[in-house]
């Protein structure tokens, strides 16, 4: 977006000290970035959702660091002024902080993202220490880990009982502790998000985790319909029908195409007058002879 300039880690707790809402998107390529900083998103997460809704997978887990850094620099490449922020894939933050560096290095410098996101709580809070330690900001994610799925056994809602909340304000707090500038709550209760949030200083971005939340984020293609099979998701709210408008435009074209309608006059090139007749045409023919 011309004469934007991209947040900051700072600006953003600045504007959880104001109450400016944060407004977040995913984004997977270059034609969806620019699209989302034209429209003056505040932040762009290249979610490892890439496995789901870009690459056909069930789960995020079979997503990679090459996939990763590959999307990201897409991204970087279409939203230039806008703060982007790539997920660690899975498994490449649990082993050595050495590998865990190795792979942190490779979404800041080849797939040009400005921060890191990492799924977990206080089990991750030293290697998040280090990651910032070393100059990368990182923001958290707790609640919901799709990561984890397997684990927690399904996409179920967290927060919703005594235990469950207090671990999560627990692993908050460890998390604000480590020096993350902010925490995605994902599919966490309203009344729990809220007062994780009024604990903080940094900022909670929230995805079905209700209307206490700092900011906000939601998948592009939930939020475009960009699917063939929209499944309906009770924290999402859709905005456009992506999927239908292009099946139906893709559906047209090939009519047109099996009626020769297309391509039409307007859609062709002309050669000049004669250009045939001169080059393959009876006096010419005589002429070579
Ligand atoms: O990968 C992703 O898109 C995410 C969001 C759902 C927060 O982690």
């Amino acid at each position: 977006m011309a004469g934007k300039h991209a947040l900051n880690i700072v600006k953003m707790k600045r504007m959880k000290q104001e109450g400016e809402p944060i407004s977040m998107i995913t984004a997977y390529d270059y034609p969806s970035a620019v699209l989302a900083e034209e429209a003056g998103v505040d932040m762009i997460l290249v979610g490892d959702s890439l496995g789901n809704v870009v690459l056909g997978y069930n789960t995020t887990i079979p997503v990679t660091l090459d996939d990763m850094v590959y999307h990201s620099r897409a991204v970087a490449r279409g939203a230039e002024h806008t703060f982007i922020v790539t997920d660690m894939p899975f498994m490449t933050y649990h082993g050595g902080i050495n590998e865990t560096l190795g792979s942190v290095r490779r979404i800041m410098q080849e797939g040009h993202a400005h921060a890191v996101k990492m799924e977990g709580g206080a089990e991750i809070a030293d290697t998040i220490k280090i990651i910032v330690q070393s100059g990368v900001p990182v923001l958290g994610h707790i609640g919901l880990t799709p990561q984890s799925v397997n684990q927690i056994g399904g996409y179920r809602i967290q927060g919703k009982d005594e235990a469950d909340a207090k671990r999560l304000l627990e692993d908050a707090r460890a998390l604000e502790q480590a020096g993350a500038f902010g925490i995605v709550l994902e599919l966490v209760t309203e009344e729990v998000a809220a007062y994780i949030s009024s604990q903080l200083s940094i900022p909670t971005i929230g995805i079905g985790a209700g209307r206490g939340c700092d900011g906000q984020v939601l998948v592009y293609h939930d939020v475009l319909k960009y699917t063939s099979n929209y499944r309906n998701k009770r924290f999402v709210k859709t905005y456009g029908d992506i999927g239908e408008q292009i099946r139906n435009s893709i559906t047209a074209y090939v009519q047109e195409v099996k009626a020769r309608q297309f391509p039409a006059e307007e859609h062709v090139f002309a050669a000049e007058d004669g250009v045939l007749d001169n080059l393959y045409g009876k006096g010419k023919a005589e002429s070579n002879s």
